[in-house]
């Protein structure tokens, strides 16, 4: 499927911060507490303000904070403010864009447009409401990391280009305050893709977004670090079973807990590529999240010898060609895999930082020699938790790819743990060309 030309003059992207409001919890409702950020005129206020009006009127997406990831945000009812988005991205004009609503009030007016020629309400009074069978989900998990599927109704006043013409609209209401204030301010749904350039892994600071779409966009929202890490949830109710289409923020055994979701099925494809061979070929990947490296994902608890072995192997092998080696670990691997020699230096020790250091390395050069190799080592460990995990995963793929790394090691994390861990390996698998199981050399 074709994506949007790349070509868009250049223009100068600026990142404002609202670290303050990003962190506030607003005193009373978010219209409150709209009306009394604007009435003390603050620098933070104001970028809001100019955020909206953009949004509002220009055709150009803004960058803007969420719980989950950063959002690129566009006026879901104007058509040439969403073509922007996928403009900006370079994304597949296929892949539909989630609605972000700051109230139910907002999703019932996106189900219930105007009649085409009468300036009425609705249909013959029967007014369209949200199907019960998503009520136990909203109760429990709105406003929050989770994306349900809504009929689109006829005369809908979404732009077309947000649902890639499905007969569904994807719609979420998102915990953080900040993306609600912003949506409030705007006066209108919002369609916000995640705010990474297209098959980059989502953005979970301002600085990604600036890396991926500077001179594409006007303007981004700084309001630090994202909290969840990975995207929402996204179910679709309106099938029988109902099902998930993407694990995110919201855990599936959470989902399976609710009167009407017990059989749940899970509609998303969850492999890596399996190939035997690294693959060097662009063209033999298929990946979502993918930094410019390869990456090897090992299943968790593989065997810590086959995992050395394996690593040695392609440490050792001139073919791979991997000068600079990525490993990112999670809850049982050591320091650089134990490879770092006695006089590097100490890591840094905090969660989700880059350490690096080098190592010589001696390979089989022809059948009768041997040469040397100096290899540069990067090592970032994420932590323990998985909500840590999460919340580090894309921003060190990133930090490998800055370093320009070439093959990128990682310690995959069980799927069956519940909440959040099925979601950050099925992110570890679109971004990997291959998974090395438990057991497989
Ligand atoms: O956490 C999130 O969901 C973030 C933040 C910014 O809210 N947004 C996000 O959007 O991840 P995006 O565009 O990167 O992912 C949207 C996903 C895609 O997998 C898309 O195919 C699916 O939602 N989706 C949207 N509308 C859909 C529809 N009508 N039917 C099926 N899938 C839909
Ligand atoms: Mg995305």
């Amino acid at each position: 499927m074709a994506a949007f030309s790349p070509s868009i003059s250049p223009r100068e992207t600026r990142v404002l911060p609202v670290h303050r409001l990003n962190n506030a919890s607003p005193p009373g409702s978010i219209a409150e507490w709209w009306a009394s950020e604007q009435k003390s005129g603050s620098a933070e206020a104001a970028a809001v303000a100019e955020a909206a009006e953009l949004l509002r009127t220009g055709n150009t997406p803004v960058g803007f904070p969420t719980e989950t990831v950063y959002g690129l945000g566009a006026d879901a009812t104007r058509s040439p403010a969403v073509q922007g988005i996928y403009r900006a991205k370079q994304r597949p004009l296929d892949n539909p864009l989630i609605v972000h609503v700051d109230s139910e009030e907002m999703i019932e007016s996106l189900l219930n447009p105007p009649a085409a020629n009468s300036g009425t309400n609705g249909t013959n009074n029967t007014k369209r409401k949200i199907p019960d069978i998503y009520r136990p989900l909203i109760e429990r998990f709105w406003p929050g990391p989770l994306t349900i599927l809504l009929p689109n109704p006829p005369n809908s006043i979404l732009a077309p280009e947000v649902t890639a013409k499905l007969h569904t609209f994807g719609v979420r209401m998102p915990s953080s305050p900040f993306a609600r204030l912003l949506i409030h301010a705007t006066g209108r749904p919002l369609a916000a893709p995640s705010a990474n350039a297209s098959t980059k892994p989502s953005p979970t600071t301002a600085q990604h977004v600036y890396h991926d779409l500077q001179g594409r966009i006007d303007l981004i929202l700084d309001g630090g670090p994202c909290g969840v890490g990975v995207e929402s949830t996204v179910v679709d109710g309106l099938s029988s079973p109902p099902a998930i289409l993407r694990p995110g923020g919201v855990g599936i055994e959470e989902i399976r807990a609710c009167p009407g979701w017990e059989n749940v099925r899970k509609a998303y494809k969850d492999e890596a590529l399996q190939l035997k061979e690294i693959p060097r070929a662009p063209g033999m990947k298929y990946r979502h999240y993918s930094p410019k490296a390869d990456v090897v994902l090992f299943e968790a608890g593989s065997n810590p010898a086959s995992i050395s072995r394996r690593v040695n192997a392609d440490l050792r092998n001139t073919a791979v060609g991997a000068k600079k080696v990525g490993i990112i670990r999670t809850r049982t691997w050591e320091y650089g895999l134990g490879l770092a020699p006695p006089s590097s230096p100490p890591p840094s020790g905090e969660i989700g930082s880059l350490s690096s250091f080098t190592l010589e390395v001696e390979y089989l050069h022809t059948t009768h020699s041997t040469a040397k190799a100096t290899k540069t080592i990067y090592d970032v460990h994420l932590g323990q938790k998985t909500e840590d995990i999460a919340r580090g995963l894309f921003a060190a793929l990133r930090a490998m790819d800055v370093e320009n790394v070439d093959i990128i090691y990682v310690e995959g994390i069980p799927d069956n743990e519940g909440e959040l861990a099925a979601a950050v390996m099925n992110r570890l698998r679109k971004a990997a060309e291959v998974e090395i199981r438990k057991g497989q050399a």
